[in-house]
């Protein structure tokens, strides 16, 4: 399967609001391997070289039903300024299992693979969220205490798997109003 800019869904296609089942375990052979396939996306999308030749665009993190697969699988890399793992996931049906009262948002607002227009406006989140899922990397049930950054994109790729996509979560109002209870990322 190729995956690159073309080939991402985007939100103009309906199959994006589609919600994701369980996938069974132990993970099949085929769901592996597309697991795997959306981590290379995500590692080589921040490689500029490659990002370049291949028509990817930049991302942290990928869940299946961006390539059509309504299936709770995602993958995600966090790096840091000089392009070394910091965080690195490939998740299959991942779960918030608690989360915080406290809300955090990017400065800079979120972006997405399947969203081509740019959404200002401040997405808020939990600041920290518990996580249980099956990491096909480490290959055992795993279970995430997430913060800050870490935390934003777990629940971004989360959201996928119920067709939600980070604008919903604009204020349409006042899309720059700012909770002062809320922690700011960056
Ligand atoms: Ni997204």
């Amino acid at each position: 399967m190729l995956i690159n800019n073309d080939t991402i869904i985007k939100d103009d296609n309906s199959l994006i609001r589609e919600k994701s089942a369980d996938v069974s375990l132990p993970l099949s052979q085929e769901d592996k391997e597309t697991l795997l396939q959306m981590l290379k996306y995500v590692d080589d999308s921040t490689v500029e070289e490659i990002a370049e030749k291949e028509n990817l665009r930049p991302a942290v993190g990928i869940s299946a039903i961006q390539i059509g697969i309504p299936k709770k699988m995602t993958a995600i890399i966090l790096k840091d300024d000089k392009g070394n793992k910091v965080y690195e996931y490939a998740l299959v049906n991942p779960k918030i299992v608690s989360n915080s009262v406290e809300k955090t948002y990017l400065e800079s607002g979120e972006g997405c693979l399947s969203v081509a227009e740019n959404h200002e406006g401040y997405v808020y989140r939990s600041a920290r969220v518990k996580v249980r899922a099956y990491d096909a990397l480490q290959d055992k049930q795993i279970e995430i205490k997430a913060q800050g950054y870490l935390a934003v994109v777990l629940q971004h790729e989360l959201d996928h798997f119920k067709g939600i996509l980070f604008y919903d979560r604009i204020n349409k109002a006042n899309p720059f109003y700012k909770d002062p209870n809320a922690l700011v990322i960056e």
